[in-house]
């Protein structure tokens, strides 16, 4: 008889909007970056009696989330029933780096970890399909109406260029450079400020439209440079889209203050990422001793939290 593994593995990472947030509301298209200085690991272990389930995470998501130990529990339930295996006896440990409530796809992250350890637990193959499906359940359970990008971000090791209603491609990343995540501490308020554009847009709509046009422009710019490795337009064009956002009123003081911080200390380019109105900025540099000096500067201004990416494999010290 074949015996079950005594532990197994799963991991995943967060994901950052590059560059396309808001525009992508009006079907122009955006582009995410896997983060992999934000890991998750799901290790499960065998024990005797019923199952338990702990975790470290920043900030302790299984705290300030409400329902997240609910959803991945009936994650846990319905990938055992479809597999006919036992719930109990799983000792399940999940560590995250990524923030809870910053637009960095925690929750996705975590689904995507446990649902490949579980299935390595229970030695079975899974077709990148099936997971992004597990992870499309449990996300719509957690957010509503999820739109599948944070599911193929934190499983994905590539930039995914997308447009609204599902259209994903996967870009071969050839830029080299360091980017720097930084969290302002305040919760993003994603929800708010797409109502808010919305409302600008019945209000002015030619002049709100140009801009969303132009950050369209720039992501398709953005997607050239990333395949062509021109560092230094990929940070022009992520700066002139903070310049985008600013002025479509989604930005904040604090955003705003890390973006201009990260500029002074020679940052190829820098803006707000995601929701706005809080959550993360991201800046970009040439070299790891440069963007060691921006996240210091970062945190001496304001930041709560930083994190470096190395881009590509040629990124040079
Ligand atoms: C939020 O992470 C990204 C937005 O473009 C909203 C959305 O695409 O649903 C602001």
């Amino acid at each position: 008889m074949k015996t079950l593994s005594d532990q197994a593995v799963g991991t995943a990472h967060g994901k950052i909007i590059l560059i396309g947030e808001h525009a992508v509301v009006y079907n122009e298209p955006a582009i995410a970056m896997p983060f992999m200085a934000t890991p998750v690991e799901v290790i499960i272990e065998k024990i005797n009696g019923g199952s338990v389930i702990s975790s470290s995470y920043y900030q302790g998501l299984l705290q300030t989330v409400p329902d997240s130990l609910k959803n991945l529990k009936s994650l846990i339930q319905s990938i055992c029933s479809d597999l006919n295996q036992p719930v109990d006896g799983l000792s399940i440990s999940i560590s995250s780096l990524i923030p809870p409530e910053r637009g960095m796809g925690s929750s996705a992250a975590v689904a995507t970890a446990l649902v490949r350890a579980l299935f390595a637990y229970f030695e079975r193959d899974i077709a990148h399909d099936t997971l992004l499906n597990y992870v499309e359940i449990s996300e719509k359970i957690a957010h509503g109406n999820p739109s599948g990008l944070d599911a193929r971000v934190t499983s994905s090791a590539s930039p995914i260029y997308y447009k609204k209603n599902s259209h994903f491609s996967s870009i071969p990343l050839h830029v080299s450079g360091y980017l720097i995540a930084a969290d302002t501490g305040m919760k993003g308020q994603t929800k708010k400020a797409v109502r808010d554009v919305a409302k600008q847009m019945e209000r002015a709509s030619h002049q709100t439209l140009t801009i969303i046009k132009k950050i369209g422009h720039l992501t398709e710019e953005a997607r050239i440079a990333i395949q062509g490795d021109h560092v230094e337009r990929l940070g022009e064009l992520l700066t002139l889209s903070h310049e985008c956002l600013k002025q479509i009123n989604v930005s904040n003081e604090r955003l705003d203050r890390l973006v201009d911080t990260a500029l002074k200390n020679h940052a190829l380019g820098a803006k707000l990422t995601g929701g706005g109105r809080g959550g993360c900025m991201i800046a970009l540099a040439r070299s790891t001793k440069q963007a060691k000096l921006i996240a210091h500067k970062l945190m001496e201004n304001g930041a709560v939290e930083t994190w470096i990416h190395a881009l590509g494999e040629n990124s040079n010290e």
